[in-house]
């Protein structure tokens, strides 16, 4: 089973990730959290932030999540997925996968600007920032949709909402 976290930069897929993994290793402690930013360094830091790189980043992810599924070990991944292609890829190659995009104004993570991504592209002065100069597809069927602006919730109150989605079946 694959929880897949979709979300803007500072939509808060690392900080609600994390904690729901936490969550589900109360019930089974081989639960297994991947970070698409993580994962990166993982491969050697050798991927850039441009589609292409993005795009690699996105495949080896899906194709972790699917050697770990096969192995019966439930993942929670989280990563900025611009590619509607591999989440379909994941929804035909996982035995279960379960899409929550967080759904969050520009504004909002404008104004968070967690890693200072926004206000660098915004003046000019970065590029190849999802939301600014490359355009972020919004996940076309996802099972759940959480707005993490504060409006649905708290991050804890999120990863409850996530834990008593119907549609989701944890080991
Ligand atoms: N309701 C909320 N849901 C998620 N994150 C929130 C919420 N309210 C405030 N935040 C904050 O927003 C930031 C999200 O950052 P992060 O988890 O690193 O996002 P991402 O991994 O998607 O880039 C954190 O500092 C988090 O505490
Ligand atoms: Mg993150």
């Amino acid at each position: 089973m694959v929880i897949w976290l979709i979300g803007l930069s500072g939509a808060g897929k690392t900080t609600i990730g994390t904690r729901l993994a936490e969550r589900l290793r109360a019930r089974n402690p081989g639960v297994v959290y991947l970070d698409g930013d993580l994962l990166r360094e993982v491969w050697g830091g050798t991927l850039s932030h441009d589609v292409a790189g993005r795009e690699v980043n996105a495949e080896r992810l899906s194709r972790l999540c699917r050697m770990l599924d096969r192995q019966g070990v439930d993942v929670v991944a989280a990563v900025l997925s611009i590619f509607p292609h591999w989440q379909e890829w994941n929804r035909q190659n996982l035995s279960r996968y379960f899409e929550v995009f967080l759904d969050v104004p520009m504004d909002v993570v404008i104004d968070r600007d967690t890693k200072g991504l926004y206000q660098a592209a915004l003046r000019g002065e970065a590029e190849n920032v999802v939301g600014v100069d490359i355009p972020f597809p919004r996940p076309a069927s996802p099972d759940l949709v959480l707005d993490s602006s504060g409006r649905d919730g708290t991050p804890d109150e999120l990863v409850e909402r996530i834990l008593s989605a119907p549609g989701l079946v944890t080991s």
